[in-house]
């Protein structure tokens, strides 16, 4: 069994792989070019979020069998050239989920406090608060869209803060709301317009995308915080830029960003912007757990065997 690791991931998971008989290849930020020209060699392959894996590799990857996503969102993998190609993905949905929603946390305070910002100045050597009065979130409303596992752990750590927390969600149950304690909205309208503090959590598919754009930013209330540590895109950025200018939006905290890996986008010259690379699951906990879970179960479907995540 051959497998090509073409992210950083922990290195429990490679000696995992090890340990079961596999022969790994690390190499993490492979040119394109080169990905393609080897893939053929693999019967497995291991990604984070960077790797397209897509038609133009397919082609190339006549041994392929499986490929592992080392974390949650597969929105970089073609699923119907892997499904017409027999060929399983497999992910690890739990496995950062708690990273994530800390990390949500962590830039809701940053943003609200204006963390970055002061720290910036004093390391500056300006002993200097002037203009950087913070929001308390007590008493503040929180709008999530998506209360599913990462906006379900945000909701609950939230509510700790006297919070209240009204989320957006069709697919999921009344009698989750009730039982997280988080007040229903029936339309994104609804909540856009009651909320102090937006954070998104739903995965990036072509519904969501760009689901909060101009239109839902005028509904929105003056002043709002914006926090996005799911998906670029699924707040528009364009849209998000306008909203600042317009201090609709009065401070945002981003993880995730159009272009990325690549550090090109236009929201990193707002100084109320606070933003991360695409960190959410980047814990030493959260690595391990993804590290471990994604070679346990590409082993699992090389050898044939039952893959909870496929
Ligand atoms: P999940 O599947 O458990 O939950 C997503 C929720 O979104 C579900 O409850 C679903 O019903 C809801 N949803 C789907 N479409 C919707 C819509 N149109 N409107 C409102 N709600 C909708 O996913 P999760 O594990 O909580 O992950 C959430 C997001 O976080 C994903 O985009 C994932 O890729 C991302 N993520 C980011 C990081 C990071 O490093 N920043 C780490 C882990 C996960
Ligand atoms: C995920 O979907 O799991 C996140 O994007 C985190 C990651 O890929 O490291």
């Amino acid at each position: 069994m051959k497998v090509l690791v073409s992210e950083q991931i922990a290195q429990k998971g490679i000696e995992k792989l090890t340990q079961e008989g596999v022969n790994v290849d690390v190499k993490p930020g492979l040119p394109r070019e080169e990905l393609l020209s080897i893939i053929g060699e693999y019967d497995g392959l291991i990604v984070r979020s960077n790797t397209k894996v897509n038609e133009e590799l397919y082609q190339k990857a006549a041994k392929l069998k499986v490929v592992g996503r080392a974390g949650n969102g597969v929105d970089n993998i073609e699923m119907e050239g892997a499904t017409k190609r027999g060929i399983i993905v497999v992910n690890t949905p739990e496995s950062n989920v708690v990273s994530a929603a800390e990390l949500t946390i962590g830039l809701l305070f940053a943003t609200c406090r204006n963390i970055p910002q002061l720290h910036n100045r004093l390391k500056e050597r300006l002993w200097d608060r002037s203009g950087l009065k913070g929001m308390e979130l007590q008493g503040k409303t929180v709008g999530i869209v998506g209360l599913g596992r990462i906006g379900s752990l945000v909701a609950t750590r939230l509510k700790s803060f006297g919070m209240t927390i009204i989320a957006y969600d069709p697919y999921i149950s009344d009698t989750r709301f009730q039982k997280l304690g988080v007040e229903k909205k029936e339309t994104l309208d609804e909540l856009m317009s009651q909320c102090d503090i937006l954070t998104i959590h739903t995965p990036k598919t072509e519904e969501t995308y760009g689901m909060i754009g101009k239109e839902q930013f005028k509904v929105a209330k003056k002043g709002l915080t914006v926090i996005n540590c799911a998906r670029a895109g699924l707040i528009n950025e364009a849209a998000l830029m306008e909203a600042l200018k317009a201090k609709i939006v009065k401070r945002a905290g981003i993880d995730v960003l159009e272009g990325e890996p690549h550090a090109t986008s236009p929201l990193l010259e707002f100084d109320n912007v606070i933003v991360t690379p695409h960190a959410g699951a980047d814990t030493v906990e959260a690595q391990d757990n993804v590290g471990i879970t994604v070679a346990q179960e590409v082993v699992s479907a090389l050898r044939g065997e039952m893959v909870p995540n496929a």
